[in-house]
């Protein structure tokens, strides 16, 4: 195995990380990755080879793939993810944590070797726009090619960083690998990955990363949740900005007068879906375009406003519920250059999911490879896409681009909006009457779980400010520095909470949301513009029912919008006291402000 760096790698450091890396894992061979056409086209014929990748029809889906995972390997595995800072109480109650050192004993058992029979790739990407001030980059380590072409298109990866990167830059250190060493002569597997054994490993101090076992998303493309929301949330922490779990989309009215909001709703719970929104046909002259889908970094600028960024480069975006009904710009750019990952297949070669089309295909093969037609769905209760099925596209397809999405200096954010999937409890809208009651609310936010992390679906659990499982840090530092931001900046964003998921009493939702969500939007913008109007209740600020534009939409009558608002006494006295179960968890380090908004609240709801 050669170790010899391309000559145009300078950073004699970055050389030695790698060789170390090598000496540790053993692989057959090392590829040094520059990002170009030629090498895409290779590691995708040779995935299509090894199983990993069945090429679609072209005359259906131009240059796309599909993959199928190891039914073990679906998710994010937040009980297999650490945050190993030095002292255990600098991670918090929402982080597993495991001494460095020990940790690192374990890790070195489970690296030495692992990349036997296989080729090692070095990727260099940046998280933003190359060379931008609020760009990072980071080199991933990896033994999985899906990991290779993914990145290729989630970041801006290849050559090109490595002129950033000069001979001395910084960049993250993040090592992953399928966890699967070939013995020699042995057959590779269609999707490597260790069933048992999985550790995806932060060590926020020496901001590295290290990941083990799985060959999933979230778990192995380690400039996501690993690198742009942990490793990057300490960053922010320690340098004063934000690194969050936000889509960013511009929203633009007939009158040219144009905002940006960011919006955090938990994983798989609509901040794809809401960034590409198309308004309602009434909306005629308003327009939506999107930044980000996913992540957000928001630093403080010069002028007191806080511009945000989209260090992604891509969209991996849920499947299942995407339509041209929902999401008629997701359907549009899905056309071509894409990769699936666990969606079923057509007959002639084509993709489907679970609400693609109202009627599902006569007969398909699922996402493990059986037959599946509508009847044995009917039979069995299985899925012919897996619930947490996703496509990976570049973020140049998207017909809805913002023309700043690139932009190195970011865009300024006029409002904050949280959300999560709450079927009671939560109204449709509401305005936070303050910077700290607003952090309170976003602070305390709930939300039912969905298949975007293996465990039990449907349990409202915190999620708070949709960075439970991302947060890199103690929770209650987090909140704290919140706080600060806000103190921070003359011009603060408006915050607003929202919940598109409410249901009546058969479990239906109340809210038609998508396309519809632009009429509280609109609201939004409205108010930190200074033109909607609202009135004033216990959570805050509120429309009613005549401060929203219903041309176009009947079904949302006085009486429906009444019950999308209602604050229900007893459910409300049950939600204060899960803030307080979970507040008491947090409470070594719980912002003295959180606790005066608690007992204000209190007071509100009863008043
Ligand atoms: P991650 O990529 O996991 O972070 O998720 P995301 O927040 O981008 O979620 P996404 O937009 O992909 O939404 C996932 C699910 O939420 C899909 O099943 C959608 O159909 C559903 N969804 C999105 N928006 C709405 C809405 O306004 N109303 C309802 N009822 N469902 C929605
Ligand atoms: C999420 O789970 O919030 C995602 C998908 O966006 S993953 O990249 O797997 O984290
Ligand atoms: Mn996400």
């Amino acid at each position: 195995m050669s170790l010899q760096a391309p000559s145009y790698i300078q950073h004699s450091e970055l050389i030695a990380w790698v060789a170390q890396v090598a000496a540790l894992t053993k692989p057959a061979a090392i590829h040094w990755v520059d990002g170009s056409a030629e090498e895409n086209e290779q590691l995708l014929a040779q995935m299509v080879k090894a199983g990993t990748l069945t090429r679609l029809n072209p005359a259906k889906r131009a240059n796309s793939y599909a993959a199928f995972s190891d039914p073990s390997d679906v998710a994010r595995v937040e009980d297999r993810t650490y945050v190993c800072s030095a002292h255990k109480a600098d991670a918090g109650p929402n982080n597993n944590w495991m001494d460095p050192a020990e940790m690192r004993g374990t890790l070195n058992g489970l690296f030495d070797g692992c990349m036997a029979g296989r080729t090692m790739y070095v990727i260099p990407f940046s998280m933003g726009p190359l060379g931008s001030p609020i760009a990072h980059i980071g080199i991933e380590i990896t033994d999985s090619p899906y990991v290779v072409a993914s990145m290729r298109i989630m970041t801006r990866m290849g050559r090109a960083v490595y002129e950033v990167l000069g001979k001395d830059g910084a960049f993250v250190p993040c090592v992953h690998s399928v966890g699967a060493p070939l013995a020699a002569g042995a057959a590779d597997k269609p999707w490597p990955c260790n069933p048992d054994t999985k550790y995806i490993v932060h060590f926020p101090e020496s901001r590295e990363i290290w990941s083990y076992g799985s060959g999933y998303g979230g778990n192995a493309l380690l400039g996501k949740k690993c690198f742009a929301l942990r490793i990057a949330s300490t960053m922010g922490r320690d340098q004063g900005w934000l690194a969050e779990h936000m889509l960013i989309l511009g929203v633009e009215s007939p009158q040219g007068e144009k905002s940006y909001v960011a919006a955090a709703f938990p994983s798989a719970c609509g901040k794809t879906n809401f960034a590409m929104l198309i308004p309602p046909k009434s909306y005629n002259g308003w327009k939506v375009s999107t930044v980000g889908d996913d992540i957000a970094w928001i630093k403080p600028g010069a002028d007191g406003k806080l511009y945000a960024i989209n260090p992604e480069n891509g969209y991996f975006g849920v499947a299942p519920g995407t339509s041209v009904k929902s999401n008629p710009n997701a359907m549009a750019m899905l056309h071509e250059n894409v990769i699936f990952t666990n969606v079923a297949l057509t007959d002639d070669g084509d993709v489907w999911w679970e609400g693609m089309s109202k009627e599902a295909p006569a007969h398909l093969t699922d996402w493990q490879g059986q037959e599946w037609t509508p009847e044995i769905g009917k039979q069995t209760g299985r899925k012919a896409a897996h619930p947490n099925a996703r496509f990976t596209v570049a973020a140049t397809q998207c017909p809805s681009l913002d023309a700043a999405w690139n932009d190195p200096a970011g865009v300024p954010i006029s409002a904050f909006i949280f959300g999560g999937r709450r079927s009671s409890t939560v109204p449709l809208v509401f305005q936070a009457a303050g910077w700290a009651e607003g952090v309170y609310m976003a602070a305390t936010m709930g939300s039912e779980t969905t298949a975007a992390a293996f465990g039990a679906q449907g349990v409202t659990r915190r999620d708070p400010f949709a960075m439970l499982p991302f947060c890199g840090y103690h929770m209650g530092d987090y909140f704290q520095h919140w706080l600060d931001i806000g103190q921070r900046v003359s011009q603060a964003p408006g915050i607003f909470c929202v919940n598109w998921f409410r249901t009546d009493k058969d479990g239906k939702f109340l809210w038609p949301g998508f396309g519809d969500n632009m009429r509280v939007l609109e609201w939004i913008v409205g108010r930190v513009q200074g033109r909607a109007a609202a009135v004033s209740g216990p959570l805050g600020w509120v429309p009613e029912h005549g401060d929203l534009n219903w041309e176009g939409l009947d079904e949302v009558t006085a009486e429906r919008f009444a019950a999308l608002m209602v604050l229900d006494h007893a459910t409300w006295q049950h939600e204060l006291a899960a803030h307080d179960e979970w507040f008491a968890k947090l409470a070594d380090r719980l912002p003295p402000a959180l606790a005066a908004q608690r007992t204000r609240l209190s007071a509100a709801l009863i008043a």
